[in-house]
């Protein structure tokens, strides 16, 4: 960037100001919350170096920083995609341009395989993650289960590298490994709770899709087919074939698609269980069957 940035020797508190009123004005719904999140990566502070900072004036550095996250803001890129880090079940999660921004509704799936392996929560449960992406639901699961393994898959050698260094930096390292497949074609052992997030928008959707979603998160992480439910019709039989007896699987759903995996479900010989566990809006999120017990 040449010349002086915009927001040069200004105080930070007044930029702070300034940006929020011009992402107002570009219609960026968490304005407010999207700018402290910013200045906070661009000026390496936390929100309360932030805060305590208020009336000190920028250094050039900062003001290029933080002017090039705004224009990346103000263009459409998500927050999480400009720091490199979205925090998901409270834990800091790096990503890259292989892995989706994970999602607050995914918490849901967090949530049904907590209460489903409850009984288990002491016991070395093993858990797959298939689609594991950043790692989300696995390293949630790992930090929750102390005395639990688990093993991600993913399409993408490039998600799982940064799956790999989430763990690493959680210090979950020592209890997870991660597989490049297709679904969950190289895994072989039993599994106590099997989980997934795969893919599941309908092909015709993606154009008309958020510019955040379509043009920031990967296309393998979207895709889902012509009526969104390849990937379970792939990984629902291999899971079940997969799991321990009494194990479970959990899965995330799109909307209108609980019913549909249900069924898929119990064409694989699982015992569904309902309802599907709702998310804060209300939409079925996520869906589990049982594998009969022995
Ligand atoms: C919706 S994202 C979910 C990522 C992560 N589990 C989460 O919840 O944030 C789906 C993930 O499935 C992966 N994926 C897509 N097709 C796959 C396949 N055939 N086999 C394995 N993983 C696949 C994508 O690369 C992506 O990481």
């Amino acid at each position: 960037m040449s010349g002086r940035a915009p927001f040069m020797g200004e105080k930070i508190e007044h930029a702070r100001r300034t940006l929020t009123a011009r992402f107002r004005a570009a219609h960026i719904e968490a304005a407010e919350l999207d700018v402290r999140v910013l200045m906070c990566a661009a000026l390496g502070l936390d929100l309360s170096g932030l805060i305590a900072s208020a009336a000190r004036g920028l250094t050039r550095a900062e003001a290029d920083r933080l002017q090039e996250f705004a224009i990346r803001r103000l263009s459409g890129e998500p927050v999480a995609r400009i720091v490199g880090e979205r925090e998901f079940w409270g834990l800091p999660l790096k990503l890259s341009a292989a892995t989706l921004v994970p999602r607050p509704d995914t918490e849901t799936v967090v949530e049904l395989a907590l209460e489903t392996i409850r009984p288990s929560l002491h016991c070395a449960v093993r858990i797959g993650d298939i689609g594991t992406g950043s790692g989300a639901i696995l390293l949630a699961l790992l930090h929750e289960v102390a005395e639990a393994f688990g093993v991600g898959t993913d399409i993408s050698p490039d998600a799982l590298r940064t799956a790999r260094r989430n763990a690493a930096e959680l210090g979950l390292l020592p209890r997870a490994a991660f597989v490049v497949c297709d679904y969950a074609a190289a895994l072989g052992e039993a599994f106590e709770l099997i989980v997934s997030n795969p893919p599941y928008i309908a092909t015709g959707d993606i154009a008309g899709l958020a510019t955040e979603v379509r043009d920031h998160d990967p296309l393998a992480a979207l895709d889902g087919g012509a009526d969104g439910l390849d990937a379970y019709r792939a990984l629902i039989p291999q899971a079940a074939a997969l799991l321990a007896p009494g194990g479970a699987l959990v899965v995330e759903a799109g909307q209108d698609q609980a019913e549909p995996i249900q069924a898929l479900m119990a064409a694989a010989g699982l015992i569904v269980r309902h309802p599907a566990k709702t998310d804060l809006a209300g939409v079925p999120r996520a869906v589990s069957g049982l594998k009969r017990p022995r």
